[in-house]
């Protein structure tokens, strides 16, 4: 027998004055009733399980999919967070400060393979100058620059950067229209390659290549080199440009720096004017035979530029003071000026 209820209690204890017999009676029914409602209920139990079963499993799906969804946010957050460390104006500066010390070792290069003379300024044209970064290179180094390029929104952050050079709009396919013989060397960095293409329908790349060429080779003083950094698209267009450059008179080839790497490989095609002068070694590659890199000779043609502005003679306290003042304007960090600026060094023994 069961627990009984509470209830039931009183009816026990008459159990023992007498009348037992009716009490058991209604006992029985009562247990029989609970009974009944016991099985009733189990059956409703049992008729919910399935329900329960279903709601369980759509519970754990869904668990799946909240799972799933955190993890895309996790993922979504790392990325991002990725994406503005990236873009950061720490890193924005950082790519831009990387991208312009590339700019001037590409002007350095150049600047070093056309064999400038060092005891004098020269006048150099810049084709496809942009912003003017390798002219600033170029005043550094003490020389007078032109920039030559075909968009005026790059000329104008030139201007407002203040460059040395003077700057000219145009379109070299046009041709380089100065006079004959007036400079005294000719750099160009990642422009001439965009001659290669056609964006109108009346350009001919060939017909345009040759007329920078050969106008180029007339602005030119004899004796001088054209030093031109390009991307060639591929070794059709090299052999384009080349073929175009010996066309118009030029001698010289093609210098590749580093051509074992991918990321610091470099074109220089090296032009001379005049003079079939020795091409320079590229950087990174043996030089087996040790020769020596040689420099065109100079006519004394170019002598008419020497200080034609006067400008400071290299390494003065003047040239420097003038350099100084120059990466001021640019907003580059500049020591302060001292009576010992420029001061030359006792030898040390
Ligand atoms: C990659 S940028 C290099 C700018 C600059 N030399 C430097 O190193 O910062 C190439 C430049 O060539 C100029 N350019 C392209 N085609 C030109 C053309 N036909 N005549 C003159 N400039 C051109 C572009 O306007 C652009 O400023």
């Amino acid at each position: 027998m069961g627990l009984l209820p509470a209830s039931c209690q009183p009816e026990l204890c008459e159990e023992q004055g007498g009348q037992p017999r009716f009490h058991f009676q209604s006992l029985q029914l009562e247990r029989e009733m609970c009974l009944a409602s016991n099985c009733a209920l189990a059956r409703v139990n049992l008729s919910l399980r399935p329900r329960l079963e279903d709601g369980k499993a759509s519970l754990a799906i869904k668990y799946q999919e909240l799972q799933e969804i955190r993890e895309a946010c996790w993922d979504k957050q790392q990325r991002l967070e990725a994406y503005l460390e990236n873009w950061s104006p720490q890193s924005a500066l950082g790519q831009l400060q990387a991208k312009l010390d590339a700019s001037e070792a590409e002007s350095e290069r150049a600047v070093e393979l056309l064999g400038l003379p060092e005891d004098r300024p020269c006048l150099l044209l810049d084709v496809g100058c942009g912003s003017g970064l390798s002219g600033d290179y170029i005043s550094d180094e003490g020389h007078y620059w032109i920039g030559m390029d075909i968009s005026p929104a790059m000329l104008d952050v030139a201007v407002e950067r203040e460059v040395e050079g003077d700057l000219l709009l145009a379109d070299v396919g046009h041709g380089i229209p100065f006079r004959p013989g007036v400079f005294d060397g000719c750099i160009s960095i990642s422009a001439v390659q965009w001659l290669c293409n056609a964006d109108k329908k009346s350009h001919s790349p060939p017909k345009r290549l040759y007329r920078f060429f050969s106008t180029l080779y007339t602005a030119l003083a004899r004796g001088s080199r054209a030093v031109l950094q390009l991307y060639p698209e591929n070794s059709e267009q090299l052999e384009l440009i080349t073929a175009q450059a010996m066309r118009a008179g030029f001698t010289g080839g093609m210098v590749v720096d580093y051509p074992n790497s991918t990321k610091a490989k470099k074109f220089f095609l090296c032009l001379f004017v005049g003079t079939s002068g020795t091409l320079p070694k590229g950087l990174g590659t043996e030089c087996a035979d040790g020769e020596e890199i040689h420099q065109a000779n100079f006519t004394n043609e170019r002598m008419r530029f020497r200080n034609a502005k006067g400008k400071s003679v290299k390494k003065s306290r003047d040239w420097i003071l003038e350099k100084k003042e120059r990466r001021r304007r640019q907003g580059k960090e500049v020591r302060a000026d001292t009576k010992y600026t420029g001061r030359k060094r006792r030898p040390r023994f």
